[in-house]
């Protein structure tokens, strides 16, 4: 089973200049097949209660504040802030999300696969009924 864990990008620039972030496939845990974006999220919603078979995903705050809250198979939980545009945060495979975003947060996902309905579970009893599995 792999594990949640940050990453920082390589930047270039400097505080008078501004950055630039990079993300390469040659960087990554995995090759991106497609990118999507988050935005202008009331702070009072609560995203994501899902999880993915086989998609892996990495997600930045490009701006603002987002905080992932992750449970893998086992039941053991983690809390990620992330509110740096140099940072990302790897979430592998069958991990249950809940999400909550400052109101100007962007969320930037970079995804190992094209979308498929199908590579949902969105109860999470049946979540609990796949990791028993
Ligand atoms: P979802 O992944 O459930 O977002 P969240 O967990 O943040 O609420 O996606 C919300 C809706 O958007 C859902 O009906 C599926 C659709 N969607 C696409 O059609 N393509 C995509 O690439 C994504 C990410 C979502």
């Amino acid at each position: 089973m792999q594990t949640p864990y940050l990453l920082t990008f390589d930047t270039i620039g400097s505080p008078d200049l501004g950055y630039i972030a990079v993300a390469e496939n040659s960087a990554l845990p995995f090759p991106i097949k497609r990118t999507y974006w988050i935005y202008c999220t009331p702070e009072t919603v609560l995203r994501g209660h899902h999880a993915h078979h086989e998609l892996q995903q990495l997600v930045i705050a490009v701006h603002g504040r987002i905080e992932f809250t992750l449970e893998n198979v086992a039941g053991e939980k983690s809390t990620f802030l992330l509110d740096a545009p140099e940072v990302g945060l790897f979430i592998p495979e069958m991990h249950w999300r809940t999400i909550n975003f400052s109101h100007d947060a962007v969320l930037l996902c970079l995804a190992s696969t094209e979308y498929n309905e199908a590579d949902y579970i969105r109860s999470f009893e049946e979540f609990k009924s796949v990791a028993r599995r």
